[in-house]
Parts: structure tokens; sequence; C-alpha cells
């Protein structure tokens, strides 16, 4: 399967984000991962849709947006208007059932849907929207910073979620060159990482280590080398 690396510009420079966003964007990454954070859901606050819109401005590639809020519903429509190419919302923060809901409207604007669940919340808290997601984004790090060391303890989650989920696994959390092999193994096949690639000396040798340690091989070449 291939495997997708996106930047999730948590580690970016936010006051030269454009700019650091270029950058990565010219290192070789597939996606953009753009996390919101409402200070309520998780103890961070991020940006909201205006920013959103801004950044759609300055790149092509998929904006994948992961919803860290309460009361999600009431911010879904701006975030689409804004740009935002996937969508994520947390299971935590909203009844399965108004998801199975919502679900057909929100993927008729032209959304890919993703649900996602922290590393305490079990497989079984997302089973009935499995069939109307496009994804899931299992978070293997508690949300709120980047940078945290990745939560080894989501592995067998990952496993069963494969075992009964055809869609696109996203694994979101502590991913660098180690834990994506890990990862992928288990079943994910989009990768969500932002100190690693970011912070990296060379990213363009950090999104080739991520590509070959998840399968892909003939990535392995050239470049500068970092330790
Ligand atoms: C954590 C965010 C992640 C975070 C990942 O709340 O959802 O997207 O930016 O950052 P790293 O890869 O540094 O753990
Ligand atoms: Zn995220």
């Amino acid at each position: 399967m291939n495997v997708e690396i996106g930047a999730s510009i948590l580690s970016a420079d936010f006051a030269h984000l454009a700019e650091d966003m270029l950058r990565i964007e010219k290192a070789g990454i597939d996606f953009f991962h753009i996390d919101i954070m409402d200070g309520r859901f998780v103890p961070n606050i991020t940006i909201g849709p205006d920013v959103l819109k801004d950044i759609r401005r300055i790149t092509s590639l998929v904006l994948d947006v992961h919803l860290m809020i309460e009361d999600p519903f009431n911010w879904t429509d701006r975030f689409i208007a804004a740009g935002a190419d996937k969508l994520t919302l947390h299971i935590e923060t909203i009844e399965a059932s108004v998801l199975r809901r919502r679900a057909a409207r929100l993927k008729a604007k032209g959304i890919k849907l993703g649900v996602s669940l922290n590393p305490d919340t079990p497989l079984r808290r997302i089973e009935s929207v499995l069939d109307v997601v496009d994804f899931v984004l299992v978070m293997s790090v508690n949300p709120g910073f980047g940078g945290q060391k990745f939560i080894i303890g989501v592995l067998p989650k990952v496993k069963a979620l494969r075992r009964v989920f055809s869609g696109d696994i996203a694994i979101d959390g502590g991913i660098d060159n180690i834990t994506a092999k890990k990862v992928v193994k288990a079943g994910a096949n989009v990768l969500a990482s932002g100190s690693y690639i970011f912070k990296s000396p060379c990213p363009e040798e950090a999104i080739r280590r991520l590509r070959y340690t998840a399968g892909n091989r003939k990535c392995m070449r050239g470049g500068c080398r970092i330790a």
C-alpha cells in the first residue's frame, strides 16, 4: 500500500508561516496537516478558519484539517469554506449517531471525512461510523502539543482497526523514521508528522527516511544526511 506523508504545521515557525510551509512543501511531502485547537478539548489554542483561508492561498497541496475542538459541527462549514480538503472530528467531542446522520451532507461538500480517537479511547467508540467515514485518524499522543513521545500502546488498536476497516488509516503524534515503520507494519498508510519534519536540519532527508522506513524503498537516495 502506498504510504502518504504529511507535515503538521504545529511545529512550523508561525512568525514566518508561509515561508516555512513552502520550504517543507519543496522537500517533498504529500499534504499539510493543520491542527485546530480550542483550549477546551485540548489544553492549547491554535488557529481558526481565517488563517486556514490564507494558508489555502499559498499552497495547492491537500489541507488535512484536524479539529481538536468542542462542538465541531458548529465549525465544519466554516473550515470547508476556508479550503479544507479533509476534515477530522474527534469521537470524544460528538455523538456517533450525529456523525452518521451528518456524514453524507459533509462529504457532499467535496471533503474527505475522518474520525479520530485519542490513545485511551477504545475502538468500539468509532465502530458504528466506520462505514460513513473516508478515513480514521488514530492519535498516538494525547492531543495538544507537538514533539511528544509516541505511545506504543496504540499499535494493537491500529492492527485491530486494519482487520475491520479498508479505508485510509492515518496516524498522528510522535512519528519519526523509527515509529513510522511500526505503524505502517500495524496497518497505517497515512502519516502526519510535525517536529520530525519541521525541526529537521534536512527535511528532504527526514521525508525520505519516512518513505523508506514506511516501505517505499526507491526513495532512499541522494540529498543531505542527518544524524
Ligand atoms: C498533536 C497534533 C499533532 C502534532 C504532531 O496534538 O494533533 O498533529 O502536531 O506533532 P509531532 O509529530 O511532533 O508529534
Ligand atoms: Zn494533528
